[in-house]
C-alpha cells in the first residue's frame, strides 16, 4: 500500500464528499490513500467521520493565524510534511492564497456547486434558484488564484425542479458531486503520472 498516491483533504464542514472518496477508496474504485484531512472548524462533523473511519486529521483553526498567507503556510508545511500528492478541497470555506498555489502548483483540485462559470463564489445554489436556471450541477476544477475559474475536469448537470428549495437542491447537487469527484481524483492522479489503475 506505501506506493499509493497520497490525498491531503481541506474541509470545513459536512464532510460528505470526503466520506465519498473515502467509499471508493475503500471499494476498490480509486486507488490512493486519504493521508491527512486538514480542517479549520473544531466542531466540523468532518472530524467525527475522520475518527469514525481512522483517518489521521489536523485542526488549522484559521482565527489562531494572522493572515490568510500564515495559514496557507502552515497548509502547505504540513501537507508537504506528510509527502501530499494532490491536494483535495472538499467544501474548504477559506479563499486560498498565492502561497498554497504556488506550493503546490496544479496540484489542487475544488469541487463547486454549480456549472461553472456560471455562479461562481459563495451561495452558488442559491444563486442558481434566484437566477431561474433549469439546469445548474457542479464542477471538479483545478484551483487557480482566480476564486472557482481554474481548468475544468469534470461536470454533471442536475436539473431544478419547480418545487425545489435550497435543500432538495443541494441534496441533488450533492449526490452528483459524490459521483464526480473520487473518479475525476483517480483520473488526474493518472495524468499527474501518481495513479495506478484500480
Ligand atoms: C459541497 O457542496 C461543495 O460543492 C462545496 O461545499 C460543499 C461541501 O460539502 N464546495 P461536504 O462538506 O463535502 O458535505
Amino acid at each position: 500500500m506505501g506506493n499509493l498516491p497520497r490525498l491531503g483533504i481541506l474541509a470545513s464542514g459536512n464532510g460528505s464528499n470526503m466520506a465519498a472518496i473515502a467509499d471508493r477508496i475503500e471499494g476498490g474504485d480509486l486507488a490512493a490513500e486519504i493521508a491527512l484531512v486538514i480542517y479549520n472548524n473544531p466542531d466540523a462533523y468532518v472530524k467525527k467521520r475522520c475518527i469514525d473511519r481512522g483517518i489521521p486529521h489536523i485542526l488549522l483553526d484559521h482565527r489562531q493565524f494572522l493572515s490568510r498567507a500564515l495559514l496557507d503556510t502552515k497548509i502547505a508545511d504540513t501537507f508537504q510534511e506528510n509527502n501530499i500528492d494532490l491536494i483535495v478541497m472538499a467544501g474548504w470555506m477559506r479563499i486560498v492564497t498565492k502561497v498554497l498555489i504556488d506550493r503546490f502548483s496544479r496540484k489542487i483540485l475544488n469541487i463547486h456547486p454549480s456549472l461553472l462559470p456560471s455562479f461562481p463564489g459563495h451561495k452558488a445554489i442559491e444563486q442558481a434558484l434566484e437566477y431561474g436556471v433549469k439546469i445548474t450541477g457542479c464542477t471538479v476544477h483545478i484551483v487557480t488564484l482566480e476564486v472557482d475559474r481554474g481548468p475544468i475536469l469534470a461536470q454533471k448537470a442536475v436539473p431544478i425542479l419547480p418545487t425545489d428549495d435550497r435543500q432538495t437542491l443541494q441534496a441533488r447537487i450533492q449526490v452528483a458531486e459524490h459521483e464526480i469527484y473520487p473518479p475525476t481524483i483517480g483520473a488526474y492522479l493518472r495524468e499527474m503520472g501518481k495513479g495506478t489503475t484500480p
